[in-house]
């Protein structure tokens, strides 16, 4: 039995369902989100070229998740409804201090 087996996230989809994910160390929170399921298209599969994987990270989350990169907020520009709280999901790996993670996925643009 691994330790990462009780890691999970939480993830509030567009119609204000919470789920609760099942979550791996190493993985990133964009692969966790689409191996449940859940409607996030993520097109570019983690290459930081298409910002389609975009999540608003919970306010009491901001400060466990590591910073973003400048490529990642270039990339962000790009996205539809850009708030503070805006990631993109594939930037996010997943730890052991994330674990509980509370992520919202973000509009779809037009
Ligand atoms: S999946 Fe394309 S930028 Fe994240």
């Amino acid at each position: 039995m691994s330790e990462d087996e009780e890691l999970y996230i939480q993830v509030t989809d567009r119609e204000g369902n919470v789920h609760r994910l099942p979550a791996l160390s190493g993985w990133r929170v964009m692969e966790i989100i689409k191996d449940a399921g859940l409607p996030l298209k993520a097109e570019c599969g983690g290459a930081l070229e298409c910002a389609t994987c975009h999540v608003y990270v919970d306010r009491a989350w901001m400060d466990r998740v590591h910073p973003k990169s400048d490529e990642e907020d270039e990339k962000l520009d790009e996205a539809f409804m850009v708030k503070g709280n805006s990631r993109l999901s594939c930037q996010i790996l997943m730890s052991d201090e994330l674990n509980g993670l509370e992520v919202t996925l973000a509009p779809e643009g037009e």
